[in-house]
């Protein structure tokens, strides 16, 4: 049952007639609880409040189908004048930003040139990138802009997913580039030929990259909400003598929000990802496949109404 509502939200979360009809009628359906607002203003007061508690942020303005150069081109101004807000109210955040939204279904240009706009911003304002990693069609054109990105940037970092077969190459492959790595399980519905299809095989290959990308002394964001995992981290950087500098745990605002401040407290930098915007329904849809139990928040949501 849990499998057939995963594979249900998976496949509501990429419909496009869908994403158009959440964009018009606004945050609704109990999304409030995973996306921080349709505004800057809104995703700024957030922010302001998970700072104070002592969160570190990494924020994303929610967008995946742009169709055609001009929305691609809106998407990167959201993305600049948001890097613009974190500088002149010094927050303590970063941006997130998904390739797709910046071009990447329509041209490597456009891509490279949005990208380039967002990085110069980012730079001057002293804020660091990361560039999300989508489904598996897109990861090889994902590495390959990034990669060319990092060489002429330093505040840019990307996403590995450990359900991936070729996720452990790419991180050897990677380690060239000395890469500033969020490492994933994965949130997209992947087939069997590129993806562990067992949760138990994707927390193994998790730990292992993990391993692998501290032993390669790489500086590692451990996104999970996962506590096995958590401590697998806890325990590998006192064996490995990794100091707190070179690490962090990252989690998605509005799940395990009590965790988050328990892992700041003992002093781990504890990241959290703020989506705000408009586009907000394929990302809640992601979420709700994550955990089919958050649909009783979502029912709850629709009956408060
Ligand atoms: P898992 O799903 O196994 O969950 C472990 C436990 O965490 C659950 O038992 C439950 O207690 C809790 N939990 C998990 N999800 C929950 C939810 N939705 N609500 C409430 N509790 C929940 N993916 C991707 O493909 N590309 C990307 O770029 C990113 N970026 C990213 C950034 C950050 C900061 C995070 C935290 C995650 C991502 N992801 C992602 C998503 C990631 O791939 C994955 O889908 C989710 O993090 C869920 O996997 P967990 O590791 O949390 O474990």
């Amino acid at each position: 049952m849990e499998k057939l509502m995963k594979n249900f939200f998976q496949f509501l979360s990429t419909n496009k007639f869908l994403t158009r009809l959440a964009r018009k009628y606004g945050l609704h359906l109990g999304a409030q609880r995973f996306v921080a607002g349709e505004t800057l203003d809104e995703a700024v007061r957030v922010i302001k409040k998970l700072n104070e508690d002592g969160l570190a942020v990494t924020v994303d303005y929610l967008g995946e189908f742009v169709e055609n150069e001009r929305e691609a081109n809106e998407m990167a101004d959201h993305c600049v004048e948001t890097v613009e807000r974190i500088g002149a109210e010094k927050l303590n955040a970063q941006l997130s930003v998904k390739l797709t939204s910046m071009g990447l279904d329509i041209s490597d240009d456009v891509v490279f040139r949005n990208m380039t706009r967002i990085l110069d911003k980012a730079k001057e304002h002293d804020v660091f990138v990361t560039i999300d990693m989508e489904d598996h069609t897109r990861c090889e054109k994902t590495l390959t802009i990034y990669k060319k990105l990092r060489e002429k940037y330093d505040n840019v970092g990307t996403v590995l997913q450990a359900y991936l077969y070729r996720t452990e190459h790419d991180l050897e492959n990677l380690n060239a580039y000395s890469p500033v790595l969020r490492l994933v399980k994965g949130a997209y519905k992947e087939p069997e030929e590129v993806a562990f299809p067992l949760k138990k095989d994707v927390d193994e290959n998790f730990k292992k990259i993990i391993r692998m990308n501290m032993e390669n002394g790489n500086y590692t964001a451990v996104a999970t909400h996962d506590d096995q995992i958590i401590e697998y981290t806890k325990n590998l950087v006192k064996e490995l003598n990794i100091p707190k500098d070179r690490f962090e745990f990252q989690m998605l605002y509005g799940i395990r929000n009590e965790k988050q401040l328990e892992l700041a407290r003992e002093g781990y930098t504890m990241r959290v990802y703020v989506p705000y915007g408009t586009d907000w329904y394929g990302y809640f849809m992601r979420r709700l496949a994550e955990r089919p139990a958050n649909v009783w928040f979502v029912l709850k949501g629709i009956f408060k109404r």
